[in-house]
């Protein structure tokens, strides 16, 4: 807090002032950046995507975490990536079972609006599965594959959001997008071990991709608009 406080003092008059709990949001660059070319993925804005997905004719959630193509061939495959997201703590949907509606995004690779080609959850405990979650509410993220022939990088775009439980319906929880995507980040980040091959990723946070807020935002729960990319090394 003395940290905080001090911090704050150094800060020009007219950005320390009001301090409130979403400042970090206000202070942020409102103005997306022009899609330049990217190493590693594209950004489907060049071919008319975008960074939230369609939930709804008018309202998505954000696509808050890319995994590069240059990371380690094994997870840009639907396996290696099976694989990697239980070493982070994610599974299916429990029993197969298809809570809420599918949910579809423009990568700008030419496939338009597709359907996500998965759905994970986090399962707090090893052996309870993500039955225990689906019950209980938590993380979990949709991912789609920038596979289509115009852009055909191989790169997983994810959408992680942190819910209520399911008496909610699924609700996202305040500030739920962030916090499921900084969740999900930690753990790729620290690094991570399953069926003998362990894994750590390199993080860029990109800002200027997504636009900071609620606005056409699912729930109209804001957001801080920063996208993690993720390159997932095998080590
Ligand atoms: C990775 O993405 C870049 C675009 O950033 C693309 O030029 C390259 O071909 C992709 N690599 C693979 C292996 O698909
Ligand atoms: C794109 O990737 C998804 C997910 O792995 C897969 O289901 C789909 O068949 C792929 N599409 C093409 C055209 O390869």
């Amino acid at each position: 807090m003395l940290l905080a406080v001090s911090l704050l003092a150094l800060l020009p008059v007219t950005l320390a002032i009001p301090i409130r709990d979403n400042q970090q949001i206000a202070l942020r660059p409102s103005n997306l950046a022009s899609p330049k070319l990217e190493i590693g993925w594209a950004d489907p804005r060049i071919l008319g995507g975008q960074f939230v997905d369609f939930t709804t004719p008018r309202y998505g959630e954000p696509l808050n975490v890319i995994i590069s193509n240059l990371s380690d061939p094994f997870i840009l495959t639907e396996k290696g990536f099976r694989w990697y997201y239980k070493s982070i703590g994610f599974s299916e949907e429990c029993l197969g079972l298809h809570y809420g509606h599918v949910h579809k995004a423009d990568l700008g690779d030419g496939d338009r609006r597709k359907s996500e080609h998965i759905l994970a959850r986090q399962h707090y405990f090893p052996g309870w599965g993500t039955c225990w979650e689906s019950l209980v509410g938590g993380n979990h993220f949709r991912a789609w594959k920038q596979n289509g022939t115009e852009a055909n990088t191989g790169a997983w775009f994810l959408g992680a959001s942190k819910e209520e439980d399911s008496t909610k319906n699924h609700m996202i929880i305040p500030n739920g997008y962030n916090i499921g995507r900084d969740l999900l980040v930690q753990s790729a980040v620290t690094g991570s071990r399953w069926k003998g091959i362990s894994w750590r990723a390199d993080l860029e946070w990109r800002e200027g991709l997504l636009k900071p807020g609620y606005e056409g935002i699912n729930h109209a729960i804001a957001q801080d608009g920063r996208v993690a990319i993720l390159t997932v090394h095998r080590v």
